[in-house]
């Protein structure tokens, strides 16, 4: 990578006009990397929107079947569902109720719209009276007994009819127990997105609110990754490889472009970022008050998270983006 340099090399040339650039441009964002995720409360008759996440709501599986047409109308290829129940307990048995909110979510999607690729966020945290995301015994999160919580889950998931299942709980070895259990009933077919490099974040902040899945007592360092290590990444992903998953996901997405990079060099698998509600409702704040361009800013995250080598952006701005994209107007 050499060149001439200065008057021979005039970098400016090729950026004087939009095609000029266009014809240039390395990174091109398309409606076929996005993940639309929503809420799904337990509740009839509701759409209501999110205070901390405008534009975005918690919709009963009444309403769902209107707003996923739409969704699909846009060209958006898959959405994620989180579940908001009506009642929570210490071991998060509506997690894996047979006739638990997300397994009603995807029966009435995959009736009304069969094509859309349904995928399940499998985790305890909504379902717990304590928050966390895994079962509690003396006070502490206990790994081991809570895999097999979440691979019944996993699999009630994939029985409703989910087409990927999402593990976002940041338990050891959650990947090869959910992977055994769909395989011993019939559902080897079913994928994996592991939630693989999951830091705990002050981004998930707006999500909390949404989901109404705040710990109430600590915090989830003791599970979710410390921020300020890369190396560690590496491995996560590549023990969630070696358990089975199909497709790996770092989360957030923003403030961790370089472990996104790292992934990108060290796996092939495909790989997904998640674009958090934080980093959303940021922007959303700013451009209320009229501080930032809420579509350009927008564009610039989703197509920097691209750049650093995601396939798959699971993101609040999927729709207007989509709009974007097949009407020329940013719905915001
Ligand atoms: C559940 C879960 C969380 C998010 C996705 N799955 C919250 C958390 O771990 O506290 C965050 C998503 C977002 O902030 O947009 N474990």
């Amino acid at each position: 990578m050499s060149s001439e340099p200065f008057p021979v090399t005039r970098m400016r040339r090729l950026r004087r006009t939009e095609n000029l650039r266009r014809m240039v441009r390395e990174t091109t964002l398309s409606v076929d990397d996005l993940i639309y995720p929503l809420f799904v409360t337990q509740r009839a008759e509701v759409k209501e929107e999110i205070a901390s996440m405008p534009g975005n709501y918690r919709w009963s599986v009444d309403l769902l079947p209107t707003e996923m047409e739409a969704i699909a109308a846009l060209g958006i290829p898959a959405v994620l569902l989180f579940g908001i129940p009506e009642t929570k307990d210490e071991v998060g048995s509506g997690a894996y109720a047979e006739n638990g909110v997300v397994q009603e979510a995807v029966r009435a999607i995959k009736k009304a719209v069969p094509d859309l690729v349904v995928i399940t966020d499998v985790c305890l945290c909504e379902y717990t009276s304590h928050g966390h995301c895994g079962v509690i015994q003396n006070g502490e999160v206990r790994n081991d007994p809570t895999l097999e919580l979440l691979a019944r889950t996993a699999l009630s998931h994939a029985q409703a009819g989910a087409d990927i299942v999402a593990p976002s709980d940041m338990m050891d070895g959650r990947v090869a127990a959910i992977r055994r259990s769909l395989d011993g009933n019939g559902f080897e077919q079913t994928p994996i997105l592991s939630y693989a490099a999951k830091y705990a974040s002050a981004f998930y902040g707006p999500f909390r609110e949404a989901a109404d899945s705040a710990p109430q007592f600590g915090d989830r360092r003791g599970y979710q990754m410390d921020p300020p290590n890369r190396r560690e990444a590496l491995r996560e992903v590549q023990l969630d490889i070696d358990e089975g998953a199909d497709l790996v996901m770092v989360k957030p997405a923003l403030a961790y472009l370089d472990v996104l990079r790292e992934v990108r060099t060290m796996t092939d698998l495909p790989l997904a970022a998640y674009n958090v509600s934080g980093e959303f409702s940021m922007v959303k704040a700013a451009a209320q008050r009229g501080w930032l361009d809420e579509q350009r800013t927008a564009l610039e995250i989703l197509t920097a998270i691209k750049r650093a080598g995601a396939d798959l952006i699971l993101t609040y701005w999927a729709k207007d983006v989509a709009n974007l994209f097949l009407r020329g107007t940013w719905t915001g």
